[in-house]
């Protein structure tokens, strides 16, 4: 009996199988015949909608941002953690919640073809709480401590600052309840802007646990009922929804009854109050600047007691627009139990990589200061089909000797070649001729003086290290 019900399954699915490989079939036919109208009426192919090519040029920035993030996580004793970008769509709907915008509104969700719903992540903590309980995390010595650095995918509506696939560096902390856990993190966020030299502002609230935080949103949506006819359209069915949502508006006919609007540290317990009072107190130690801000509630549902925003703190950018944060992030105590492991007490923060290097350039111009141009320390300029070979050799051999070099071998007259050596305002340029090979030598000029001396090939590498004073 069992056998038969064992082969009946087995029937159920290779049909099933068959059945979901065929519509997928179907689906890649549709499209490849949609490319061929494309291909045939002459359209090029554009990058999709919120997200982008990110260019040479666009790379120091992205540089300095990792270089920044991980000298932090080195210092700070944090370890690398890599999760894919593909995640069980329920991961997500479980842990930041039904009725948030991410959820609702954002995610990337589609069936595989083997018929399971996924989704492409829209942000990293829930991952990070799943391989923290899936590889026995509570067993290593606590707190654990882990960093990432990576794409994220929300289909949200497009528009500076925001996009809908974009970067994350994000620092997370679990297995400790103490709230030095909380001002470290916040230690670390706010270094990242200052290292990249940024001045920020923190803005801290506690939303507290679920029955404080519930207690507050019926005290809320009581006052906010007796308004109801001075709200905007979007308010009044957050009060239905969600009313902590309606302290985010920004709605000018909103503002004023949000000011007299309960504020939720009045429903925190004595034990929530303690934990934001210690998290301040080390932010006053350690000169973080930062403001406390009631009406701070973060999007996601899995946050506990502390959360916080990281803004801009200068002149001539806009810093009180939801999409202006430049990094937010809190503690999520129930994360880990709501998502089927034991108690994890936890908190972390992640920062928007994309606007961090909005900031940097909106600083930078508004500070007039130009960002250091990395130019080759020497230009080969080659003269001749021999040289050109010798020169690749030469250049080759010199790769791990720490010199940045910089050619162009599509140039052939040395004109041209110094032209791009002085435009860059490389200092030396090594010339190569059909008589420097056939007699092992090179000659050296000093692009600013314009002398020249010349040289045995063998020796070229000792005598610049020592031009450019590399040890
Ligand atoms: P989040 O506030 O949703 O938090 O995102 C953190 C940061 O990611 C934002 O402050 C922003 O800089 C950037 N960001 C978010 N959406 C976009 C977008 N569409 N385009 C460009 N940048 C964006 C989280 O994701 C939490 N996982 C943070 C966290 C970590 N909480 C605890 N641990």
């Amino acid at each position: 009996m069992k056998k038969i019900k064992t082969q009946k399954n087995k029937n159920i699915r290779a049909s099933a199988k068959k059945q979901i490989s065929k519509s997928v079939e179907k689906k890649v036919k549709k499209i490849e015949e949609q490319v061929e109208v494309k291909h045939k009426s002459g359209k090029t192919f554009n990058v999709l909608r919120g997200m982008k090519d990110i260019l040479p040029p666009e790379e120091k920035y992205w540089r300095i941002c990792y270089h920044a993030a991980e000298n932090l996580a080195k210092f700070f004793q944090f370890g690398r953690i890599e999760t894919p970008l593909l995640e069980e769509a329920n991961l997500f709907i479980r842990s930041i919640g039904k009725g948030t915008d991410v959820v609702d509104k954002e995610m990337y969700v589609f069936e595989d073809s083997d018929g399971e719903k996924i989704c492409l992540r829209p942000e990293a903590t829930a991952s990070i709480a799943r391989a923290y309980i899936g590889h026995g995390m509570w067993n290593n010595s606590q707190p654990v401590k882990l960093w990432y650095w990576g794409p994220m995918f929300r289909h949200d509506r497009p528009q500076a600052g925001r996009y809908r696939e974009f970067f994350q560096v994000g620092f997370e902390t679990l297995g400790n309840a103490d709230p030095s856990v909380d001002a470290e993190l916040i230690l670390v966020a706010y270094n990242f802007y200052k290292d990249l030299g940024l001045p920020v502002n923190v803005r801290v609230n506690s939303i507290g646990f679920p029955e404080e935080r519930q207690r507050y949103k019926t005290a809320l949506a009581d006052y906010y009922r007796a308004k109801r006819n001075r709200l905007c359209d979007d308010c009044k069915h957050r009060l239905a929804k969600n009313p902590l949502r309606l302290l985010d508006c920004k709605q000018e006919q909103c503002q004023s009854v949000k000011e007299d609007a309960p504020q939720i540290v009045d429903w925190l317990e004595e034990e929530s109050k303690n934990h934001l009072m210690k998290v301040v107190e080390y932010l006053d130690e350690l000169s973080i600047p930062y403001v406390l801000d009631p009406t701070l509630v973060r999007g996601l549902d899995y946050y506990t007691r502390t959360v916080f925003e990281i803004y801009t703190a200068f002149e001539g950018v806009e810093n009180t627009s939801a999409q202006s944060a430049l990094g937010g992030g809190g503690r999520y105590d129930l994360l880990a139990e709501q998502m089927g492991g034991r108690p994890v007490p936890a908190g972390g923060f992640a920062l928007g990589v994309e606007r961090a290097i909005l900031a940097i350039k909106q600083f930078n111009e508004l500070n007039k200061i130009e960002m250091p141009q990395e130019s080759p320390d020497l230009f080969f300029a080659q003269l001749g089909d021999k040289a050109k070979k010798r020169a690749m050799k030469i250049i080759n051999d010199l790769r791990n000797s720490g010199l940045k070099i910089g050619y162009n071998f599509t140039k052939d007259s040395l004109k041209s070649q110094l032209e791009i050596a002085n435009s860059q305002k490389i200092p030396y340029a090594l010339i190569l001729g059909q008589k420097e090979v056939q007699d092992n030598s090179i000659i050296i000029r000093d692009m600013e003086s314009g002398n020249q001396e010349i040289v045995d090939q063998q020796k070229i590498k000792a005598i610049m290290l020592k031009k450019i004073g590399i040890k």
